[in-house]
């Protein structure tokens, strides 16, 4: 088993077989994803295996957005501009049921977080964004060091380091 993340593409990727057990986000995937990677609103990064390539075994859709200063915590503030805070969000996250407790999620989310920094060779992001569905999603997404946003409990975010990216790396230096 070889596994690769690549953007959806609606030619390959069966869609209409993902179900992850909320049918909000299976839905998403159908009827909503595809328009909005062509409209510039999300771009979603499917899972899928080497050896078949339309099965999506995972899925996250990615956006830019901002924070205000004070939604991020204290110690997360400092020495940062009385500015808005760039960040991605990654606006859903989903791994299909019969898939779940392999890994594929934690491999998503970091996937995630390798984007928002290969950004940084072009455009200032200084979070990954989540919003958590409910109790249990916040569980999962703090067991990553994601940290509450002050004002709303059900965002979380997870600081991208602070270091500059590194010239001609493609990659952050944190
Ligand atoms: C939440 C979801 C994406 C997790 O994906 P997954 O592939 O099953 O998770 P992983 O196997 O990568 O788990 C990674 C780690 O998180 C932990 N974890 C998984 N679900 C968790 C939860 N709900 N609460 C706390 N920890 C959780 C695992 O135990 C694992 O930790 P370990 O490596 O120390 O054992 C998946 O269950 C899912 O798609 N659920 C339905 C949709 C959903 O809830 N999406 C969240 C969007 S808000």
């Amino acid at each position: 088993m070889a596994l690769h993340i690549t953007l959806l593409n609606g030619r390959l990727h069966d869609r209409a077989s993902f179900s992850c057990g909320e049918s909000m986000l299976d839905a998403y995937l159908r009827q909503q994803a595809g328009q909005h990677q062509r409209d510039g609103i999300a771009t979603t990064h499917v899972l899928a295996d080497d050896e078949a390539p339309s099965r999506i075994l995972g899925y996250c859709s990615l956006a830019a957005a901002q924070l205000n200063l004070d939604d991020l915590q204290a110690p997360d503030r400092k020495r940062l501009p009385a500015y808005p805070v760039p960040a991605v969000r990654m606006a859903r996250l989903a791994v299909s049921s019969d898939a779940q407790g392999r890994g594929y999620g934690r491999l998503l989310v970091g996937h995630a977080a390798n984007c928002a920094c290969a950004l940084r060779d072009t455009l200032g992001v200084r979070v990954l964004l989540v919003d958590a569905k409910d109790a249990r999603a916040a569980a999962f997404y703090s067991s990553f060091g994601f940290r509450p946003v002050t004002k709303d409990a059900r965002a979380l975010y997870q600081p991208l380091g602070t270091g500059l990216p590194t010239p001609h790396s493609g990659k952050a230096d944190r």
